[in-house]
């Protein structure tokens, strides 16, 4: 996760950096795989929170392999947005709604008869310290983030283990690996995500079904503008690290793509993930000491 160098003019926020982890060349080691996944062309592809950011760019990447999208998002389908792409096929899923998800289940058995590739994207970001967030910040987050990848899972693993084919990507973050301060609820329902994916990639590998987890460090989409306002101190640090990121959806999307490619089940699509990955994991010391002082700096530049 790459956080910021310069101290944050409003808070003073800290100017520490987890890719400052001494760990050369570990962003180039290879990351398991499941089943090597060619790169097919044709394939039927249902992207969720399609209309923006990560979605977008996903779902243009596979429409450009030859592949058939549906792209969903919160618009109604009469609606359809701008930004998704003349050859996808655009539909309403909110993906609070299990009647959308049945809706959009029949819709592609109907247009497709079967789908090889569920993309579990949509998501909102939430940063704030835990005695601020609210009861409903959490259903909020959990609901979306979380039950809206789960609703998915769950609508569309049937249809797969019949066919005896397809893979599942869920997008996660590498919040849910790695666990910085004063976002406790987004990095909870990331982790969940990490969790849910690795079991159902045991559980479905019988059945000729695959699983992958993006877990990106920030990049610079429209998530800041889903930011909630009960801790704007932590909000605004948040939005702050996705809006000065280096890299923007497209090329994360490629990274991800290369990753499915290859079958892989974690992705780390950037640099900044796989060190902090591997940073956390190999030199625990090191890893405390960031975060540490990550939330001592915090908790300075935020004190009455
Ligand atoms: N941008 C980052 O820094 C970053 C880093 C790691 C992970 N992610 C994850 O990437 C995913 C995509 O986010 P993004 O950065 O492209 O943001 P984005 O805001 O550009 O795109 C998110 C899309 O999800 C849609 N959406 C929101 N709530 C929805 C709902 N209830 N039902 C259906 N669609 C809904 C939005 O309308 C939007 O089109 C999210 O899961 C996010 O948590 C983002």
């Amino acid at each position: 996760m790459r956080l910021p160098k310069v101290p944050l003019p409003a808070l003073s926020l800290p100017a520490v950096s987890l890719s400052a982890l001494p760990l050369p060349g570990f962003d180039r080691l290879p990351f398991s795989s499941s089943s090597p996944s060619p790169a097919d062309t044709h394939r039927r592809v249902l992207v969720t929170g399609g209309a923006s950011g990560l979605g977008l760019a996903l779902a243009t990447a596979f429409l450009e392999r030859g592949d058939r999208v549906i792209v969903t998002d919160l618009a109604p389908t009469d609606a359809r947005p701008d930004t998704v792409p003349d050859d996808a096929r655009y539909l309403r899923l909110d993906v609070r709604s299990e009647d959308e998800w049945q809706a959009v289940r029949a819709e592609v058995e109907a247009i497709w008869g079967g789908l090889d590739v569920l993309v579990n994207n949509a998501g909102i970001a939430q940063g704030g310290r835990i005695e601020m967030l609210t009861e409903d910040d959490w259903r909020q987050i959990v609901d979306i983030n979380l039950l809206g990848v789960a609703r998915g899972c769950r609508t569309f693993v049937p249809m797969l283990k019949a066919q005896g084919s397809g893979r599942i990507v869920n997008t996660a973050s590498l919040a849910g690996l790695v666990h910085p301060p004063t976002m406790s609820s987004y990095t909870a329902v990331k982790a969940a995500v990490v969790a849910i994916s690795e079991s159902l990639r045991w559980e479905l590998e019988p059945f000729g079904v695959d699983v992958s987890v993006v877990c990106p460090s920030f990049f610079r989409t429209n998530l800041a503008s889903s930011l909630n306002s009960s801790d704007p101190a932590a909000s605004g640090f948040a939005s702050k690290l996705i809006d000065r990121s280096e890299r923007g959806a497209t090329e994360i999307a490629a990274e991800v793509m290369t990753g499915l490619d290859a079958g892989r089940f974690l992705i780390l699509p950037d640099p900044e993930a796989r060190r902090s990955y591997r940073g956390k994991r190999l030199l625990p010391a090191a890893y405390e000491k960031t975060m540490t002082e990550m939330g001592r700096k915090f908790a300075r530049a935020t004190r009455e």
